[in-house]
């Protein structure tokens, strides 16, 4: 059965796509260290205090900082907060597929708010009117995907380095494939207003969370197809 209420939702939220927002925050200082992995580490949980790890503790100041002014921006104290940092040599590569970042189909919920930083290289964007085709499936085709064919020719646009910024779910974006070789430092501070079950997440010794057993890109992402106007 397909979910139509989910599909015009979706219609509605990517019709306009988002440009990163540029925000007021104090520049951080990458720590002192060839490199560091950390995805999607839990420092706060909902109603919770910040608990910050020694590992984290030269970010200690700026994720307070980007709470603040998360606050500020849209009024809401009671949010999940999760840290990415990719300090060190460049190793990933899905990163510089396009893509939206917690592009959560429950978007019934508050949309997610994701602070992002790099030293160099900023991400690209794209804007425009993401039209979605009724007979596109949610739950089945790659949306991603779906949102880099109907946007082909949109101007790719650029961010700016050693400046934060703030990208909402629909902001379609990827690193810059051209990233030179080297050291490159990304941290991003994400403000979901639900749990991010992942078993892929950096666990945080401060706050025991559980195992998961959760993996989404196995179970969803990577079982997505590509919609072609020919099967429909
Ligand atoms: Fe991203």
């Amino acid at each position: 059965m397909r979910d139509f209420q989910l599909l015009k939702r979706l219609q509605d939220d990517f019709h306009d796509l988002d440009a990163p927002i540029p925000c007021d925050i104090r520049q951080p200082t990458p720590p002192q260290v060839e490199s560091q992995m950390i995805l999607r580490m839990l420092v706060r949980a909902k109603y919770g205090e910040m608990k910050i790890p020694w590992k984290l503790s030269w970010l200690n100041d700026v994720i307070h900082e980007v709470s603040e002014y998360d606050m500020g921006l849209t009024g809401i104290r009671d949010s999940w907060c999760y840290v990415t940092v990719r300090h060190g040599p460049v190793v990933t590569r899905t990163d510089s597929q396009w893509h939206f970042d917690g592009a959560s189909f429950r978007t019934e919920l508050i949309p997610e708010r994701n602070y992002v930083w790099v030293n160099h290289t900023p991400p690209q964007f794209k804007t425009g009117k993401l039209l979605i085709f009724d007979s596109f499936d949610p739950l089945k085709h790659d949306l991603f995907r779906y949102a880099e064919e109907r946007l082909v020719h949109n101007p790719i646009q650029e961010a700016e380095a050693k400046q934060w910024m703030m990208m909402t779910p629909f902001c379609f974006h990827r690193r810059n494939p051209q990233v030179p070789e080297g050291s490159r430092t990304f941290i991003r501070i994400s403000f979901p207003d639900i749990e991010a079950r992942d078993i892929n997440n950096t666990h945080n010794p401060l706050l025991p969370t559980p195992a998961y057993g959760r993996d989404p890109v196995k179970s969803f992402r990577n079982r997505l197809s590509r919609y072609s106007v020919r099967d429909h």
